[in-house]
């Protein structure tokens, strides 16, 4: 049994790992921390977890928690991550950081983005970026994993395929999450009143995730181009929905289009290309698969691509970098 901690477990995406770990049967949760909420049982916290497990949450102690296991998932707050995350890479322990500190290879381009300096440049040049279908390779040899973003996850498994293949120009992304995105304190754009039969539109052209897509996206293709990202937030717990319209830049047909995606994707265990007709947000919610489809118009192109912000945009996610790091099953814990 590898005996795992998950750092900020009271968020939205640590109570979800906590939930995946706890019926993943390689793994034993034996560290729990938070902020706010803690001293307390984890089960008191989260009822839901009564019987289940028996673990005080703690207020985090690096030194106890080092002594506790050996993999660190940190669903921290981003400038919280990179605080901590060296003190265990110096003891030798893995890491998986579900924020932004470690996602970007460059520094000046995280402080535009998040508005501080980075302050572990050093371990940031070691991160290795944990999207298993273009990464998986990388992976298996990391100690520190920088877990993607999830709009990004949606949007780079949507788009890479065929942009690599040089069929794609002229990309908008029309982003939508639902509420859970936000992390689980919130403040008054997240308000029931606020949200509830309502529909916006927000940060249109720096939304922080773009940096990340294109960035990625460059890393994959091995080109420099631009996209739109416009996000929405969507009135529902969790979800994200995005459309995608570009133009072919070559003439293709559907099938052509659709043998461009399996080529990429035929042996993914958690990426499902539609054949025929487009995905729905309902059929993955709880799930850590990325649904795709696509309807093609003359030279016009629509892609829609659907994850579980909390699943495969985060907690899956980890969870399935974690089986990769470690050698078991992939889908292990996550089918
Ligand atoms: N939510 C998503 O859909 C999603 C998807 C992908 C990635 N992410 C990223 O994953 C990370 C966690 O997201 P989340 O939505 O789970 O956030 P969250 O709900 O706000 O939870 C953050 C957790 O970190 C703890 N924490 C905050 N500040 C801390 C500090 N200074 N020291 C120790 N613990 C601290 C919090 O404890 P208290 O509650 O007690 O303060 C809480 O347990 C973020 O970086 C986020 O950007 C989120």
């Amino acid at each position: 049994m590898v005996k795992v901690g998950v750092i900020g477990a009271t968020g939205f995406t640590g109570e979800e790992l906590v939930r995946l770990l706890i019926a993943h049967p390689g793994v034993k949760i034996t560290y729990l921390s938070a902020k706010l909420d803690k001293g307390l049982p984890f089960s008191e916290i989260f009822p839901k977890f009564k019987g289940k497990l028996e673990l005080i949450c703690e207020s985090l102690d690096v030194n106890s928690a080092l002594n506790s296991g050996d993999l660190f998932f940190l669903a921290l707050p981003h400038r919280v991550s990179f605080q901590i995350a060296p003190f265990f890479l110096e003891k030798k322990k893995l890491v998986i950081d579900l924020s932004a500190d470690y996602r970007f290879k460059d520094p000046i381009v995280y402080k535009k983005f998040y508005k501080i300096a980075h302050q572990d440049k050093k371990n940031l040049k070691k991160a290795v970026y944990g999207l298993p279908e273009f990464y998986r390779e990388k992976i298996k040899r990391a100690r520190l994993i920088a877990n993607p973003g999830c709009y990004p996850t949606v949007s780079i498994l949507s788009i890479a395929p065929l942009l690599r293949e040089g069929v794609l120009k002229n990309i908008v992304i029309d982003a939508k999450s639902g509420v859970s995105g936000a992390g689980r304190r919130a403040y008054l754009d997240f308000h029931y009143v606020h949200l509830s039969q309502n529909l916006t539109c927000y940060k249109p052209f720096g939304h922080q995730h773009l940096p990340e897509i294109l960035e990625v996206l460059s890393a994959i293709t091995g080109k420099k181009f631009n996209l739109r990202f416009t996000p929405h937030l969507l009135p529902l717990e969790r979800g994200i929905f995005i459309t995608v319209y570009a133009q072919l830049a070559k003439k293709l047909r559907r099938v052509q289009i659709y043998k461009i995606y399996k080529s990429y994707y035929e042996e993914e265990p958690f990426v499902r290309v539609f054949k025929e007709g487009l995905p729905q947000l309902k059929e993955v919610i709880g799930t850590n698969f990325c649904d795709l489809g696509f309807e093609v118009s003359g030279d016009n192109i629509l892609i829609v691509g659907v994850i579980d912000n909390l699943i495969k945009g985060a907690s899956g996610q980890a969870i399935q970098n974690m089986n990769i790091l470690l050698g078991f099953k992939e889908s292990e814990g996550l089918e």
